[in-house]
């Protein structure tokens, strides 16, 4: 019997982290856990309760009345409530690298996230997997693209015309703004990982490049 594995992804926003663990977890029979879903949910549940980022005394009032957790084909309840949807609104967008930034709610992620990682067979992917959330991972990648790269793949997923005003647009209002806030757990997690630049791959080529990765780790 081939023995399983724990693997992180971790990498900047439009790098195809999601998409790709999603693919390697079905191509390995394994669980995907996507930990950046995570923190959207807890940051929608603040944004609902109007609780501001620099309300401390409030954000940790309140983490323990948050209830996360994954149902089938991915599907995300906080509190009871599907927010599949609702956490990948613009305003999530917009507002979710900066509550990821208050180590009170990084704190509270990763234990959720830990404990949902109860035996070997996930892929977990985010910013931290490899380095704070499962540093016993036997597989650690971080992939990267370059941002220009990364905001085309954004506006795909936004369907916007892809022109050179749109990705001109989606670098500065969305590449640009979350590399920075998210700068200080990626520089961590480029030093962990093995780096996959997928600039010049098409997603069937890095699935299989990651996939092939894991095959011989499980031998
Ligand atoms: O991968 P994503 O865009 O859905 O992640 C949302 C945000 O959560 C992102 O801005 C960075 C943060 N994040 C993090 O800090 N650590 C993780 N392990 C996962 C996500």
């Amino acid at each position: 019997m081939t023995k399983k594995i724990i693997i992180t992804i971790d990498g900047p926003t439009g790098s195809g982290k999601s998409s790709t663990s999603r693919a390697v977890a079905k191509k390995l029979g394994y669980i995907h856990l996507d930990s950046g879903a995570i923190y959207r949910a807890v940051c929608l549940y603040f944004l609902n309760h109007n609780i501001k980022v620099n309300d401390l005394e409030n954000i940790i009032k309140n983490l323990p009345k948050i209830n996360i957790v994954f149902r089938k084909n991915n599907l995300i309840f906080l509190n009871d409530k599907d927010v599949t949807d609702n956490i990948r609104s613009p305003e999530i967008n917009k507002n979710v690298a900066i509550y990821a930034r208050v180590q009170e709610i990084r704190d509270f992620v990763t234990l959720i996230s830990q404990k949902m990682i109860k035996e070997s067979g996930v892929v977990l992917d985010g910013r931290d997997a490899g380095a704070v959330i499962a540093p016993q991972a036997e597989l650690k990648i971080f992939l990267d693209a370059n941002p220009k790269i990364r905001a085309e793949r954004r506006l795909k997923d936004f369907g916007y015309v892809k022109n050179e005003k749109n990705i001109e647009k989606v670098l500065r209002e969305v590449i640009i703004p979350k590399d920075s806030c998210d700068k200080d757990t990626l520089s961590v997690a480029k030093k962990q990982g093995f780096i996959v630049d997928t600039s010049k791959m098409t997603f069937e080529e890095q699935v299989d490049k990651i996939y092939k990765m894991a095959l011989k780790k499980t031998k």
